[in-house]
């Protein structure tokens, strides 16, 4: 069967990237990244696409004179790559809605909250100030709204009395490596639906094994 073929968005260190292309080193992963975009030049994240072969592309603001037309040169590049699935991943720019419809279903983003809770930045020193036993991530759809969309797969991990913003973005992170390549491995199997705005895997809400061990 055809794999699935991405297009991830980074603007920095690129782990959640880096974890996608061990994910589709596998030669019975379903996906392979086709293309990776940037909008900032130098950044980690591109020498680990170079490093791994992939193709990238910094598309930044400078030279247009509006949000919209940065997407509309990012469409155009993407066009030429028959891209199936975009990955944002730490991406820190906000895409127009024109975008964003465009590829609507087709775009997913990981976040490190448990979204409702926790949208935007600086999330896990508000999820420790706000005193929350439990934090996580989650993979989502994305919709209009920044960090809003139908929720793939989460997971969550605990919040420890000493916690700082860095030691549990940590343990989120470790686990943000494992769900996103098994959100892109469920959507590639072609797994996913959404109904009503939410997501079904194998038609069910919670499907077993896949919710409570990511690694199953
Ligand atoms: C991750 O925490 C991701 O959830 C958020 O931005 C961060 C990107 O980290 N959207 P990295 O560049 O993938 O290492």
């Amino acid at each position: 069967m055809a794999k699935l073929k991405l297009c991830v968005f980074i603007s920095g260190r690129g782990s959640n990237l880096q974890s996608l292309i061990e994910a589709c080193a596998d030669d019975s992963y379903p996906a392979k990244i086709a293309l990776v975009i940037s909008n900032i030049d130098g950044i980690q994240g591109l020498e680990r696409a170079k490093a791994a072969g992939i193709q990238t592309s910094v598309i930044n603001t400078k030279g247009f004179n509006s949000p919209s037309s940065v997407d509309t040169s990012i469409i155009e590049a993407i066009k030429s790559f028959n891209v199936d699935l975009i990955c944002l991943a730490g991406y820190m720019r906000i895409l127009s809605d024109k975008f964003v419809d465009h590829w609507q279903d087709r775009m997913i983003n990981i976040h490190p909250s448990l979204l409702p809770s926790f949208k935007g930045l600086d999330v896990q020193q508000r999820a420790i100030d706000a005193g929350v036993r439990f934090s996580g991530c989650t993979v989502h759809y994305v919709r209009r709204e920044m960090d809003t969309g139908p929720i793939i797969l989460q997971a969550a991990v605990p919040v420890m009395n000493n916690d700082s913003a860095e030691t549990l973005a940590e343990r989120i992170l470790k686990q943000e490596h494992k769900i996103y390549p098994l959100a892109v491995k469920l959507i590639a199997q072609g797994r996913i639906t959404i109904k009503n705005e939410c997501v079904l895997i194998d038609g069910a809400i919670n499907p077993g094994s896949i919710l409570i061990n990511p690694e199953a």
